[in-house]
C-alpha cells in the first residue's frame, strides 16, 4: 500500500506535488470513487483514475542477482564504471537492495518495488544474510567467537548471529570462515574481522533470508516467482 499521490507520481504521470494538486482538486478516483484526501493510501490492484485517464501503474520486477566482483552496486557511477544495473536487461529503474562492495560477489536483488526495498533492508527486520569471508592467515578459533559476542565498529556494538570455521588449509595458511548478520551496515563483514585483527581476502554472499545462488553464475540473474515475493514481505515483522 502506498500513498495515492505517490503512485501516481511512480507511474510517471506528474511530479508528486502535480498529483496532490489534482487529488485536492478532485480529479482523481480510486475504484470509481472520488478522492480528495492527500493521505489515503492504494495497492497496485486498485483502479486510478486521473483526470478520466485510467493510471497504468508500472509493474513491479524483482531481480536476484549473482553479483560479480569489480561491478559497483549503484545505478550510475560518475566514472563510467559497470554498474549492477548494466547487467539487468529491463526497461524498468530497478534499485538495489542494499549494497555490496565492488570487490564482494554474491546475491544481490534489485526491485523497482521501493517499498520492499525499505522493509527488507531496515535492522528492525532483521532479515539474515550469509557471507563466506576468506582470511589468508590461519584464524584463531577463540576470535571468532568473539564475533558472536560482539564486537564494535564505527563506535557500535554488532554480533553475528552465526559463525563457523569452514575450512581450515594449515599449508596454504587460509581460512574459509561463514558468516550469518541480519544488519547491513557499511563494510559490516570486513569491519567486524578487521575489529578481531584479520583482513578479510575475499567476500561471498550467499544467502538472503531464504534465497540462495543456486542455477547461477557470476553475472548471471533470474526473476523472483510471485511466490517468493510473497514470502519475502511475509518475513517482515
Ligand atoms: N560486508 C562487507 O564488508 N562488505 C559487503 O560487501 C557486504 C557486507
Amino acid at each position: 500500500m502506498e500513498r495515492l499521490q505517490k503512485i501516481i507520481a511512480n507511474s510517471g504521470y506528474c511530479s508528486r506535488r502535480k498529483a496532490e494538486s489534482l487529488i485536492a482538486q478532485g480529479k482523481v478516483s480510486v475504484n470509481g470513487k472520488q478522492v480528495t484526501d492527500l493521505g489515503v493510501k492504494v495497492s497496485p490492484n486498485d483502479s486510478i483514475v486521473v483526470e478520466g485517464r485510467a493510471l497504468k501503474q508500472t509493474e513491479k520486477e524483482y531481480i536476484l542477482l549473482y553479483k560479480p566482483r569489480g561491478i559497483i552496486t549503484s545505478t550510475k557511477d560518475e566514472k563510467g564504471r559497470k554498474t549492477v544495473v548494466d547487467l539487468i536487461q529491463t526497461n524498468k529503474r530497478l534499485y538495489p537492495v542494499g549494497r555490496l562492495d565492488y570487490d564482494t560477489s554474491g546475491l544481490l536483488l534489485l526491485t523497482n518495488d521501493g517499498n520492499l526495498t525499505n522493509l527488507l533492508i531496515h535492522p528492525r527486520h532483521e532479515i539474515q544474510k550469509v557471507y563466506i569471508a576468506k582470511i589468508d592467515q590461519l584464524v584463531d578459533p577463540s576470535l571468532i567467537k568473539k564475533l558472536m559476542q560482539g564486537v564494535v565498529i564505527d563506535g557500535v556494538k554488532v554480533k553475528a548471529d552465526r559463525v563457523k570455521i569452514k575450512k581450515m588449509d594449515k599449508k596454504k595458511k587460509t581460512t574459509i570462515v561463514e558468516l550469518v548478520i541480519h544488519d547491513g551496515k557499511y563494510h559490516q563483514v570486513k569491519k567486524m574481522f578487521a575489529a578481531i585483527g584479520y583482513t578479510v581476502a575475499g567476500l561471498k554472499r550467499e544467502k538472503f533470508a531464504f534465497l540462495d545462488l543456486s542455477g547461477l553464475t557470476a553475472g548471471e540473474y533470474r526473476h523472483l516467482t510471485t511466490k517468493e515475493v510473497k514470502t519475502l514481505y511475509s518475513l517482515i515483522k
